[in-house]
């Protein structure tokens, strides 16, 4: 942790807000997502939990049109994000996605990961890319790496360098998808810490995680999802500390009891 030495949000002007209104999904005959209606006010974290196979995935995957809704509406920013006239491409740059299983470019350095997407996609020169993205490695504590292919560093290192990637498109709204879920618990804390610098620097986020103290401390909001539908959410202190719905409680006791005893 001693070596992240910066604010990674402070390059944060203006979060976008995410309004999901009766939102369906299905796969083939299965409905996955069952009706949700969800916000997320512009500089809010919203903590998404539930148990595997809920529908927590399609639904993020769903706000930046990674699959396309069978019915609802969602708005992102200034995009709707569901209209058929919608541009996509302006709208995903808006949105930065954090992975479970990091998904960087393997064959590309650390430095070459966070500049190839400003170069190619907003045309930013070679230079200008490399000074940016060495700005944000560095508040991710790892500009000294920044010659390292990906494979070279620990797995908190990666989730590190993809988070700062994703702040080189200077994001609206960041999702992040079990972003420690792949990680050994050694390396948790440094990317929940990043995350945590980035939620107090104003960034609008919305993340999948079984990280409930990270939830407790972090987010204003937590969603409970189950069997596709949103079954209770409230302030952190509230859902996890003190939730009120027999399936939120089961949920509970079993992530923080896995053995039941
Ligand atoms: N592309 C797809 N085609 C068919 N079924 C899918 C597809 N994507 C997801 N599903 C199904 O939709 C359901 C919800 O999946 P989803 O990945 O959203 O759950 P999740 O809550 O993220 O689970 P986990 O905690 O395991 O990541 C699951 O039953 C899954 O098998
Ligand atoms: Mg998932």
């Amino acid at each position: 942790m001693s070596e992240v030495s910066g604010n990674p949000g402070q390059m944060i002007t203006d979060p976008a807000g995410v309004v999901i209104d009766g939102l369906h999904k299905s796969f083939g005959d299965v409905e996955v997502l069952k009706g949700i209606d969800m916000t997320v006010s512009p500089g809010q974290v919203v903590c998404l939990i539930g148990a595997s196979g809920s529908g927590k995935s399609t639904l993020l995957r769903c706000v930046n049109r990674l699959e396309d809704p069978d019915a609802g509406r969602i708005t992102v920013g200034q995009f709707e994000a569901t209209h058929e006239d919608v541009n996509l491409d302006a709208m995903r740059r808006q949105i930065g996605m954090v992975f479970q299983q990091f998904n960087l470019f393997p064959h590309l350095s650390v430095l070459e990961n966070c500049t190839i997407t400003p170069r190619r996609v907003l045309k930013h020169s070679k230079d200008a890319a490399e000074e940016e993205a060495l700005h944000h490695l560095e508040l991710v504590g790892l500009k000294h790496l920044a010659d390292r292919r990906p494979a070279q560093l620990s797995g908190g290192q990666q989730q590190r360098v993809a988070i700062a990637r994703a702040l080189t498109m200077q994001p609206s709204l960041m999702l992040f998808d079990e972003p420690t879920s792949a990680l050994d618990p050694e390396t948790v804390g440094e990317v929940l810490s990043i995350m945590r610098d980035l939620a107090r620097a104003g960034m609008t986020m919305l993340v999948v995680t079984h990280e409930m103290g990270f939830a407790r401390e972090v987010a204003d909001r937590v969603v409970f999802l189950d069997n596709g539908l949103v079954v209770e959410e409230g302030p952190a202190h509230q859902v996890i500390g003190a939730p009120t719905q027999p399936r939120t409680q089961d949920f509970l006791r079993r992530v923080l009891n896995p053995l039941g005893e």
